[in-house]
Parts: structure tokens; C-alpha cells; sequence
């Protein structure tokens, strides 16, 4: 006699259909709680949207590709929080969109560079990397820094942080453009890179 069993082994769209039920059913009791988890969700201490100028800066982090040898994630063992400090934690990334954690180090990860160095270093580093670290293979990036930034579309790309959830005020969106006034392509860059990892420190 035919059990359930075998009903389901022998009849292939329900298989498909059960699996599916059981999948489903199995990610969301993995997945919704995270929702509502407020360590994930919510802003560590201090974060703030980015500013006009780290926004750019971040803008140009990405076309020129530089997460392609970087990553922007700490993981939580000892050899990397040694190296780089206190691990990446979730809320550190609420702002980002998309974040840019990276699974791709050539060079080493810079979730924690904010502050290491100063503006006058990676000013030169991103000019010429050898100037400063003879025995790099970073590529230099001397456009950077005669490139005037075109703030043309800063508004509508914070007013669209914004529907996504970034907390900007009316007056920061209509503030933007002066605030890139007479900024170079270098000057975003370093200010994205200072900024960066600097709200969770180790103990
Ligand atoms: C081809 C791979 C590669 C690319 C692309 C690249 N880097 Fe690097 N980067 C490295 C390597 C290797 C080092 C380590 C040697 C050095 O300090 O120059 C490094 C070091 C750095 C450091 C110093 C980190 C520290 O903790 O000492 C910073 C900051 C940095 N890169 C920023 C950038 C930025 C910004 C970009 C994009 C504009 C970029 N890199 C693109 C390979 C790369």
C-alpha cells in the first residue's frame, strides 16, 4: 500500500512544491528576526549620514575601483583585529548603500584607516604610493587631485539616501553644493578615507 511517503518520492512536482514550503518555511525563521534585531538595524553610537563631500568621495572610491583590491570588513579573529583593530559590527554600515565590505585583499582591508594617517600622507600616497611605501603595487591616482568635483547631482543623491532611510534635513540636501565648492576629487577621497571605522574603537 502506497504511504504519503511514497507518494511524495514518486510524484516530482510536489516534491518541488513540499521542498519549497520547507525551505521557506526554514528561511524565514532565520532571516525575519534579524529585521528586528537592534544591534543590525540601528546606527552604532555617533554614525552620521555622510556628509556631502565623504558622499562624493565615496562615489570615487567606487569608480575607480578601489574595492577591488580593499575590503571594508574586520572579521572577528584575533590576526585581523591585531592588525586593523576592533572587528566590523553591523550597525557601522546602516548609512552605506551599497556598503563596500569587499572579499578581495591586494592591499590591506581600511575599515579602521580613518585617522591612521594624515591628509598631507594619503595626499601623497594616492598621488604616487611609492613615495611613501617604496614597495607598493598600488596604481596612483594623480587625476584625483586636478579633478574639480561636479556637485551637479549631490541633491537628488542625498534626496535619494534620504527615501532609503539616511536622516539628511532640508537644510543639509540645500546646503550641499557650497559645501563642494572648490573641492577637488583628492580632497572627497581623504575625507571618505578619514571617516571611515573611526565610531567603534577597541578596548
Ligand atoms: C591593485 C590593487 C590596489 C588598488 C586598485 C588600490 N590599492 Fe590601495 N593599496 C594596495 C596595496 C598593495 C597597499 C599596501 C601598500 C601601500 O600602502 O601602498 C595599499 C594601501 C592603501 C592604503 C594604506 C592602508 C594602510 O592601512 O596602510 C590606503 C589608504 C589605500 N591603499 C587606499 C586606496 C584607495 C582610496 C584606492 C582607490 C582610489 C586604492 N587604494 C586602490 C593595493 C591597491
Amino acid at each position: 500500500m502506497a504511504t504519503a511517503h511514497d507518494k511524495v518520492e514518486r510524484n516530482v512536482g510536489l516534491m518541488i512544491v513540499l521542498v519549497i514550503v520547507v525551505i521557506s518555511i526554514g528561511g524565514l525563521v532565520q532571516i525575519v528576526p534579524l529585521f528586528f534585531q537592534q544591534s543590525l538595524t540601528e546606527p552604532v553610537a555617533g554614525l552620521e549620514p555622510y556628509s556631502p563631500l565623504r558622499l562624493e568621495g565615496r562615489d570615487v572610491y567606487v569608480r575607480e575601483g578601489c574595492y577591488t583590491c580593499h575590503s571594508q570588513m574586520i572579521r572577528p579573529f584575533r590576526a585581523e583585529t591585531e592588525r586593523y583593530g576592533h572587528y566590523s559590527v553591523a550597525g557601522e554600515f546602516v548609512y552605506d548603500r551599497p556598503f563596500q565590505w569587499g572579499s578581495k585583499r591586494t592591499g590591506p582591508d581600511l575599515h579602521r584607516v580613518g585617522g591612521r594617517y594624515s591628509d598631507e600622507w594619503h595626499r601623497v600616497h594616492l598621488i604616487n604610493p611609492r613615495d611613501v611605501v617604496p614597495e607598493s603595487i598600488m596604481p596612483g591616482y594623480p587625476w584625483l587631485e586636478t579633478t574639480e568635483l561636479d556637485g551637479g547631482d549631490i541633491q537628488a543623491k542625498m534626496e535619494t539616501l534620504r527615501t532609503l532611510g539616511a536622516p539628511y534635513s532640508d537644510e543639509q540636501i540645500a546646503n550641499a553644493p557650497k559645501a563642494l565648492d572648490g573641492k577637488t576629487e583628492m580632497d572627497a577621497i581623504i575625507a571618505y578615507l578619514q571617516g571611515l571605522g573611526i565610531h567603534v574603537k577597541a578596548r
